[in-house]
Formats: C-alpha cells, sequence, structure tokens
C-alpha cells in the first residue's frame, strides 16, 4: 500500500498564523502536524509516500525533504490550486499506479493511529473503500453519512445545511484504483471543488464495496484556532515524558512534562501534560496544564497555561495569567515599565487580543 497525504490549502480558518506559515506545520505537542501524519503513516507499515502541495510546498518541502529523516520516501506532487480533495486524487494517479492506498488529510489528529484500519483493509481485498466515521457536534462543518439499519452506506454528502446523521467522515480515507474512475466522473461542487465525497458516494451509487468504521477514540481537524488548542491538549495527554534539558534546584517540574535538549528551567513551576521546547528558557514563571512553549523561547516572570507558544517569542513580565492562548512565531508579549503606561500593539491581520 502506499500512502497520500494532503498539505495543500491557505489554511485561511486560521490567519494570522498561516499568513507565514503552512498550517500543516503548525507544531501540536512540539511535533508538526505533517509530522505526525507521516509518522502515523510509516507506524502502519507504510513507506512510500506521496504528498500533495500548494502554494506553501518549499516550505513543505524544506520541512520533510526525502522523508528519510523519517524512515520514509516522499514524493511531491503540486497541484496548481486548492481545486478538492478528489482532484488530489486525480493528480496522483502516476504516483499510485494500481496500488491500494491511503489517503490522510495533513491537519489532521487522530487517537491511536491507523495500524488496525489499514490491516482491516489490506485484509479484505473485496472492500473498494475504507471510511472513517466519528461522532462530532456539528455535522454540517464535515462530510456526513448515512447508514442503514445494517451499517452500510446509504448517502454521503459534504457540508449539509441539514444534516442525515452525526456521523462525520474524518480526513483519512482507504482506496483501490476504482476510485479514479470515481473522480473522473464527478462535477466540481458549489465551492468549486472535486469533493472525495462526492467520489465516494459515486463508488456506493456504482455498487462498490465501501466500508465504513466508525472511529471511537478522538479526531481533531485542526483547521482552527481552538481545536488546535483542543489537540495540543489531547496529544499532551499521551505524551511519554522526558527531562533533557536543566532543571535548577529552585524549580517544581512535575511527572508529565517533557522538556526537550539545551531547555532551562529556572526558578519556575512547570505542571503538566507540558511541554518545553529546545533552547527555551523558562525564569521566574508557572507554565501551567496543557501548554507547549516550543524551541527558543523566552518566558520570563509571567504565567501560562492551556496555551501554545510558537517558536523564537518571547513573554515578559505580564502580570496576569495567559490562558487558551495561541501565540505565534516571534512574537514579543511584555508590559511597559516606564509612563506613560500604555498598552502598546503591534498585531498582524486578523489577529485578537483579549485584555482583563
Ligand atoms: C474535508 C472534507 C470533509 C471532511 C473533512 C475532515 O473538509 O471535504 O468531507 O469531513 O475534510 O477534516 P474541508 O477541510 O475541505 O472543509
Amino acid at each position: 500500500m502506499k500512502g497520500l497525504i494532503l498539505s495543500g490549502g491557505k489554511g485561511t480558518r486560521l490567519y494570522p498564523l498561516t499568513y507565514t506559515r503552512a498550517k500543516q506545520l503548525i507544531p501540536v505537542a512540539n511535533k508538526p502536524i505533517l509530522v505526525r501524519v507521516i509518522e502515523t503513516i510509516r507506524d502502519a507499515g507504510i513507506t512510500e509516500i506521496g504528498i500533495v502541495i500548494g502554494d506553501t510546498g518549499p516550505e513543505i518541502r524544506e520541512a520533510v525533504g526525502d522523508g528519510s529523516q523519517f524512515g520514509v520516501a516522499v514524493t511531491y506532487i503540486p497541484q496548481d490550486a486548492p481545486r478538492g480533495l478528489a482532484h488530489a486524487v486525480k493528480i496522483a494517479r502516476d504516483f499510485l499506479g494500481d496500488d491500494r492506498f491511503v489517503m490522510f488529510l495533513g491537519d489532521n489528529v487522530i487517537q491511536g493511529g491507523i495500524s488496525a484500519l489499514i490491516r482491516d483493509f489490506a485484509g479484505h481485498t473485496d472492500w473498494n473503500s475504507q471510511i472513517v466515521l466519528t461522532e462530532v457536534e456539528q455535522p454540517e462543518r464535515y462530510g456526513v453519512a448515512r447508514l442503514n439499519d445494517e451499517g452500510r452506506i446509504v448517502q454521503l454528502i459534504e457540508k449539509p445545511k441539514d444534516p442525515p446523521s452525526n456521523l462525520a467522515l474524518v480526513g483519512i480515507y482507504m482506496f483501490d484504483h476504482h476510485i479514479f474512475e470515481a473522480t473522473d466522473a464527478i462535477q466540481p461542487s458549489w465551492r468549486n471543488e472535486l469533493e472525495i465525497t462526492d467520489a465516494i458516494q459515486w463508488l456506493v451509487e456504482h455498487a462498490y464495496m465501501v466500508f465504513p468504521h466508525v472511529h471511537r477514540g478522538w479526531w481533531i481537524d485542526t483547521g482552527e484556532a481552538g481545536e488546535l488548542l483542543r489537540a495540543n491538549g489531547l496529544v499532551l495527554d499521551e505524551l511519554v515524558p522526558e527531562i533533557r534539558g536543566t532543571v535548577d534546584d529552585q524549580s517544581q517540574v512535575d511527572s508529565r512534562v517533557t522538556i526537550e535538549e539545551g531547555a532551562e528551567i529556572i526558578n519556575s513551576v512547570i505542571r503538566g501534560p507540558a511541554i518545553i521546547g529546545q533552547n527555551t528558557r523558562i525564569v521566574d514563571s508557572y507554565v501551567g496544564p496543557f501548554s507547549s512553549i516550543y524551541h527558543n523561547v523566552v518566558i520570563e516572570n509571567s504565567e501560562i497555561q492551556g496555551s501554545m507558544v510558537l517558536e523564537h517569542s518571547s513573554i515578559r513580565d505580564i502580570p496576569t495569567r495567559i490562558e487558551d492562548s495561541l501565540i505565534g512565531r516571534h512574537a514579543e508579549v511584555t508590559i511597559a515599565t516606564l509612563r506613560p503606561k500604555a498598552i502598546k500593539m503591534h498585531l498582524g491581520d486578523h489577529s485578537r487580543l483579549g485584555l482583563l
């Protein structure tokens, strides 16, 4: 089997973070989501992976390279514009050939990996496709499935106004080569994309066997800031802690904290689950549960929890605790110590600031 990762898209719902960075490269628990996806596919025994890239292609290529650092071989497949998930399958045809494959959206994070799913699909050569469904609260935001009493798929619709069920399509799909008949046959949707949901509906209508697996653990499409923080918390909760950096005698670091190489914890309290990135300095501060502080960050004389701070940012002398926040790269959060005291800001487009 082969793997196909979709890593195009503009990430508009994550502005301003994604003005300057591919959304798939945002770290969740200090590891880019795309790397998590590659490792998930590799851990299921698949090492030949195609990555569909768009405008952010150069950045993705730089981060992933030929894949050898992750134990896989990567082929890049450029897509000229975001024309839909089924379009991505279409342009990957040369790479995929007649092999069965798993397609994984590069911004999805799933609990428990995909090894069991891949085993099931490999073991059922009569299945032309396997899709993954999970119960969600707002099905109108996703592709939605209607199943009959025997658990067979009756209908699949993309972002229905009036959802027939609360079972959403997770961004992980398995196909054999019959999917190309479907991607050739369907027409673009109202959002002018070739929808994979429509292609799978076509398979169902043409009597191909599409098996629906209902996933019971958590799954997150990290397309929005709130979801990114939620994914971060869930992944941190499962992280096996490791201390590689240094912690001085005045600091307290509890058992569910990972401190990466070169990080320094000085006169501070860190409560897990949390992760402190490489060469980051935490001085006279408190870092609370569900926080990921990425590489080369400085936090001094401040308190933060439930938040993500990306690389090369600093937080200094903030008198109130920062919570549930997403702070991008090279950001400076500080307080004016000289009068006149005032809030001074340099915020990017679409930034959000919630002051007391
Ligand atoms: C896409 C699919 C949708 C699926 C979702 C999962 O949505 O079209 O069917 O439920 O991914 O993340 P999009 O991210 O394009 O809105």
